[in-house]
């Protein structure tokens, strides 16, 4: 069973092709990223336009990288799945216009994906015939714990069966990638606040400032929109400014010193967050494979902690993350998943009606 994924919902147009929902075959990303540094975010109208533009050559630059000899190169493909959600509406339209579009014309079977599973499911990924590829030796076991940390998800959920699964809990406000994106902001690091804050606590000291963890009702909800603030409020205070000093001027009056060590704390204590709940997953749930899935999930810090984590554990489970080519928005996620939804019987999509739904839930 080899299926080509379509990925579009966010600033990403990628295409990935696997084989039986453990090798990758290909896995093509063009980012419009560039576009979007100057607004410090993604701007929805210029990713959508840039998907129109790309995503014809993506698909065949994917379909050229898995079969160079190939005359025919979609005899070899035996189904399409797409994001349908959850995501920027724009963005998701052209994926999903296209992958039904080619469903029709190639007479191929469409698999609506659901791109926070999408990003689970990129941990069964064992096998690369591309190079440079770093892959867990091994498919998660069950009941499998899956933490998903991105720039729109921070949710905890287990998982039983490949379709079988509880959603533990999410966030309450901002996503852990969003908090990351925001603190840059403030601190004056360049979007996508994720690669450039943990690069800057690199040279922090990460026990500088003491940072607030939210302490909340519910086991298993995250909220981090107040660590965003104790950041603003702890930046101000740096430069000798009360709360009213706006945000956009704090960057130019910060040392380096003094932003690298923000930058550090910060991470510790956002990331301590992620990994306490998982501690309290893992007794309760006692799984067998805990992943992480996102582009958080590419964060060093973040694997060092959990490393620690079980660790500490008596009967652990298995630490699975997987490339970080493949934790950050990709094609290959979504055809992992679609090979993962033929092989179990999930329904298909009518490739005549299958719609969009940009707030579409685990
Ligand atoms: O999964 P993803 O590519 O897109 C979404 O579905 O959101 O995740 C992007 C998010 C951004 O917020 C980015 O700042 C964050 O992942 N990110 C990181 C790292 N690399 C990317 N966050 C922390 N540490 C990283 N190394
Ligand atoms: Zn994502």
């Amino acid at each position: 069973m080899i299926v080509l994924g379509i990925e579009t919902s966010c600033d990403e147009t990628a295409v990935g092709i696997v084989q039986d929902g453990s090798t990758l075959l290909a896995n093509e990303v063009s980012s419009s990223i560039d576009l979007h540094v100057a607004y410090g975010g993604v701007v929805p109208e210029i990713a959508a336009r840039s998907h129109i533009e790309v995503i014809i050559p993506v698909v065949e630059a994917a379909l050229k990288t898995a079969f160079p000899d190939e005359q025919n190169p979609w005899d070899r493909i035996d189904a399409i799945t797409a994001t349908y959600g959850a995501g920027l509406g724009g963005s998701l339209l052209v994926g999903v216009l296209t992958a039904r579009t080619l469903a029709i014309l190639k007479n191929k079977p469409l698999f609506p994906a659901n791109h926070v599973l999408g990003h689970v499911f990129a941990n069964f990924l064992t096998e690369s015939k591309l190079p440079n590829y770093a892959l867990p030796t091994r498919q998660p076991q069950f009941p499998m714990l899956a933490l998903i940390v991105s720039g729109g998800h921070t949710q905890l959920a287990v998982f039983k069966d490949f379709f079988d699964y509880t959603l533990l809990g999410k966030t309450r406000d901002d996503a852990v990638g969003e908090a990351f994106d925001k603190v840059a902001k403030i601190i004056g690091l360049p979007y996508p606040g994720g690669p450039s804050v943990s690069a800057a606590a690199v040279n922090g000291d990460a026990q500088k400032y003491r940072l607030p963890i939210a302490k909340l009702d519910s086991k298993y909800e995250f909220s981090f929109s107040g660590l965003k603030t104790a950041v603003l409020r702890l930046a101000q205070e740096q430069i000798g400014q009360d709360f009213t000093f706006p945000s956009y001027r704090i960057a130019e009056r910060l040392s380096e010193a003094q932003r690298d060590d923000i930058a550090a704390s910060f991470q510790r204590t956002a990331i301590k967050t992620l990994v306490d709940k998982v501690d309290l997953a893992i007794a309760e749930f006692n799984p067998g494979s805990l992943v992480i899935a996102g582009g958080v999930a590419a964060n060093q810090e973040l694997r060092r902690q959990l490393r620690e984590l079980v660790q500490r554990i008596d009967s652990p489970p298995s630490l699975e993350y997987t490339d970080i080519k493949l934790c950050t928005d990709n094609g290959a996620m979504i055809a992992t998943l679609g090979c993962f939804m033929a092989e179990k019987n999930q329904p298909t999509a009518d490739p005549y009606s299958l719609s969009i739904d940009p707030s579409l839930k685990m």
